[in-house]
């Protein structure tokens, strides 16, 4: 295969060609970071799946081994589908996976490190008890993807196991005293009918307080609990915050929480299959998602790989406790290199101004705060607008507006023939102001067949008291990725210009509400290239 570069990223996580989805069994161990994918070796389409490993010292930069696990025994034949790492007492890393045997049934299965001190891990054994858990009373093609297992004072752990009866997702829990025997409890942790299937179930404490993180097996006062669920049907990945009854084993979302597709997502564009895991070195709760294509099957195969990762995000309860924030690890700072800066910068209704010339604006990081000085000009919010990514199809960046639109150019060509922005716009209800958030991927590309241009959007729960909104985005030649109001709303995109590319790309920032908007602040770098699996 000849890989072609034009839209391959800079710095998000690839390997150098094929098929890439799920994130897998993320760990630190060690000092080291681990990280696991599904791959196909030999194809830029679905299929052949194995666990890629590459490892890492700050997630930035990362060296490539060979696959972890591959189909090779009658338990996984057919497939290694998606799993997750427990790190046992003892400090023994153990990955639970979903195997395809060869009548096509989902078996839960196990791996461990052949040999504990080589640092890199590169070896895993599937023993000989495999499968752990087969699909007993359960629906024996939609019962996959377990979680990261945690410990219960009782002396059992606990994992979960996505599933669906019927229409009704399902994430089954299972008990185990060592780990090896599991037994199917007589409830699930949690279900909703009309979901369909739910994928790479995710579920963990967070700290009332404060940004760090908590092991998953940690317990105590002053923490709620987030679940997570990839849903088959509309492929995004939904979230509720909510309580662990430890008594029945239950999970009980808040009534600020809604379950199901009008719930919160972690990021409400290219996104899905996501998994967290807790890094001991910094304390902190990691999230990793993959960042699917928007282009045709054909496409990839032309261009020789497909499917990235998104950038590891640093993941914490909002101190309202309704949501979670998330921003980009601390580590990807490591790769900013030259800088343009602007503030104090007054956008007039209808100005454009190009900002960061002399950067790679296809490669970049920008941050960036708005101000406006009333928001006495806002629209009017129809409260039938239920669904942002209709609202922001219909009202796109170059509506005129009140307050707002106003945001980012990003990926632009000279003359704006294409252009994805990422914007805001305000409106006003009884009583409180409604914020969109778009990332619009409509004018992106002036390639008109085999892409996918949605107006990705979210609304943002942010207080607007300081009249205030910030963005951070990050530009990657085939992905924008956004976080709106430090984190409260994420917006990834995947965009194939066919101008705006390497160094003709630019970036501006535009106000086309009838409202004045300063730019307070605006930080653009360009980004190094880390070491990426070469
Ligand atoms: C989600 C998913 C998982 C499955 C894996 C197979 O994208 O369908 O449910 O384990 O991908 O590659």
């Amino acid at each position: 295969v000849t890989v072609k570069q034009t839209h391959r990223t800079g710095f998000h996580f690839q390997p150098p060609k094929h098929w890439i989805n799920d994130p897998n069994g993320p760990m630190y161990y060690n000092g080291i970071y681990h990280f696991f994918y599904q791959y196909n070796p030999k194809g830029a389409v679905w299929g052949n799946i194995v666990w890629a490993h590459s490892v890492s010292r700050d997630m930035i930069n990362w060296q490539a081994l060979e696959p972890a696990i591959y189909p090779s025994k009658p338990f996984d034949i057919k497939g290694c589908w998606s799993g997750s790492v427990t790190i046992l007492p003892g400090n023994k890393p153990i990955i639970l996976y979903t195997g395809i045997d060869s009548e096509e049934r989902q078996l839960q299965d196990y791996a461990v490190p052949k040999n504990l001190s080589d640092p890199y891990l590169r070896e895993w054994v599937k023993p000989d008890n495999n499968p752990l858990v087969f699909p007993h009373g359960v629906n024996a093609s939609a019962f996959r993807d377990p979680t990261t297992a945690w410990w219960e004072d009782d002396g059992h752990w606990r994992m979960l196991v996505g599933s669906r009866r019927k229409q009704r997702g399902i994430a089954y829990l299972y008990r185990s005293k060592d780990f090896m025997k599991w037994t199917k409890a007589k409830h699930p942790i949690h279900s909703k009918e009309k979901t369909g299937m739910w994928e790479c179930p995710d579920f963990f404490p967070v700290s009332l307080s404060g940004t760090n993180g908590l092991d998953t097996s940690y317990r105590g006062p002053n923490l709620k609990y987030v679940f997570k669920i990839s849903l088959d049907m509309t492929r995004y990945d939904y979230y509720t915050v909510g309580s662990y009854f430890r008594d029945k084993d239950r999970y009980v979302p808040d009534n600020t929480s809604v379950d199901g597709w009008d719930g919160l997502r972690y990021d409400y564009g290219n996104f899905y299959a996501s998994k967290t895991f807790f890094d001991a070195g910094k304390n902190r709760r990691i999230l990793w998602g993959w960042a699917n294509e928007s282009d045709s099957k054909d496409d990839d195969v032309d261009k020789g790989w497909a499917g990235v990762q998104a950038i590891p995000r640093s993941l914490w309860l909002d101190p309202s406790g309704k949501q979670v924030l998330q921003w980009p690890i601390q580590e990807l700072e490591t790769l900013r290199g030259k800088n343009a800066e602007i503030s104090n910068k007054v956008l007039q209704s209808g100005e454009n101004v190009e900002v960061g010339q002399g950067i790679t604006a296809a490669q970049a990081d920008v941050e960036v705060t708005f101000s406006f000085p009333s928001l006495d000009k806002a629209e009017p919010f129809d409260p039938s607008w239920v669904n942002a990514e209709k609202l922001c199809g219909q009202k796109g960046s170059t509506v005129k507006g009140g307050v707002g639109p106003f945001g980012l150019l990003t990926l632009a060509s000279e003359k704006l023939e294409e252009y994805t922005p990422v914007f805001f716009r305000i409106f006003k209800a009884p009583n409180k102001h409604v914020v969109l958030m778009c990332s619009d991927a409509t004018s992106s590309s002036l390639k008109t067949t085999g892409l996918y241009k949605p107006s990705f959007a979210g609304f943002v729960d942010v207080d607007l008291a300081d009249k205030k909104l910030s963005l951070r985005s990050l530009i990657d030649h085939s992905v924008v990725e956004s976080f709106g109001a430090g984190g409260k709303t994420c917006i990834t995109s995947r965009v194939y210009p066919t101008l705006a590319v390497f160094s003709n790309a630019h970036l501006f920032a535009f106000n086309n509400g009838t409202e004045t908007v300063t730019i307070d602040k605006l930080n653009a770098w360009s980004m190094n290239k880390p070491q990426m699996n070469e």
